[in-house]
């Protein structure tokens, strides 16, 4: 029998592809994704269970300091996730296609080619529901894998007017549905949610055969995601309600047990392993 099990630190020498994270969903075995922007915190995570290394783009804000994602380029994103894919060793490497990187088809191509033969990306996200079909389409078309992005789009915060949790409305709840399908059915290979409401992220979960990795969208995902500044408490500015500071619950619980990035990392994976991350307090209804 094909072993899809990676969360038992490393066992398993074979690389970890979209086809592999799409089979651990299969078999119901939660997956983990982190942010992650350099070599060392790459080794690191990867060291401590993590099988997606995401470059993602709130690099813009967590370390150049802006307030948005929107500054970030496409030269910052070749550059950090080039040094998250040096050191990788199975993990897959994701890499964010940055604000208008992406705004017609020929544009995501050229650019999802930098991230994947410049920077060493096994996957490209990308946020948008709908209106991205052509370019998810082209890029699967061409070989590229790709994770779709939906709810709330840090890109668009401009548009949205501030960092709000999407899909409480009926309307857009039928509309997100309506664009996972979509996004799946252009080829995407995976579908990241974020600020959904746990239970419309749990009834497109199921709804879809690509795996979803969710952001306060609840405990039913597929995989989870977190920002790994937030992880370790060292976020400046707003934390977010479905962020939770590991390394704290590591320095306080009271054990003999080992104090350091890497146990609050492993703290991380094993509560979404064993389901019990995000619980309701860092989930939206
Ligand atoms: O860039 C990022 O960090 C993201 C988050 C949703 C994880 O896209």
């Amino acid at each position: 029998m094909e072993n899809t099990s990676y969360s038992s630190a490393n066992a398993n020498t074979q690389p970890i592809t979209v086809r592999t994270l799409q089979k651990m969903k299969k078999a119901g075995e939660k997956f983990v994704v982190l942010t992650v922007y350099d070599a060392s915190f790459a080794a690191i995570l990867e060291q401590a269970g993590v099988e997606v290394l995401f470059t993602g783009d709130s690099l813009g804000m967590v370390i150049q300091g802006h307030e948005t994602t929107v500054p970030v380029t496409m030269d910052h994103m070749v550059y950090h996730t080039s040094l998250v894919s040096r050191v990788r060793k199975q993990a897959l490497v994701m890499s964010d296609l940055p604000f208008m990187s992406f705004s017609d088809p020929a544009r995501a191509l050229d650019n999802a080619t930098r991230l994947m033969q410049e920077a060493g990306a096994h996957i490209v996200k990308l946020e948008g529901g709908g209106e991205m079909v052509q370019v998810v389409e082209n890029l699967a078309k061409h070989g590229v894998p790709v994770c779709g992005h939906l709810g709330l789009q840090p890109q668009a915060v401009h548009k949205l007017g501030g960092y709000r949790v999407q899909g409480r409305d009926d309307d857009v709840a039928k509309e997100m549905m309506n664009d996972a399908k979509a996004m799946q059915d252009a080829g995407a290979d995976m579908l990241l949610l974020e600020c959904v409401p746990q239970k419309l992220a749990k009834t497109i979960t199921e709804s879809l055969t690509i795996p979803t990795i969710g952001i306060g969208a609840g405990r039913d995902c597929d995989a989870q995601v977190l920002v790994l500044y937030d992880l370790l408490g060292i976020s400046h500015g707003h934390r977010p309600k479905f962020a939770k500071d590991f390394l704290r619950d590591v320095v306080n619980t009271d054990t003999d047990g080992e104090v350091s990035i890497e146990a609050a990392v492993r703290a991380y994976v094993q509560a979404v392993k064993q389901h019990q991350f995000p619980d309701d307090e860092h989930s939206f209804n």
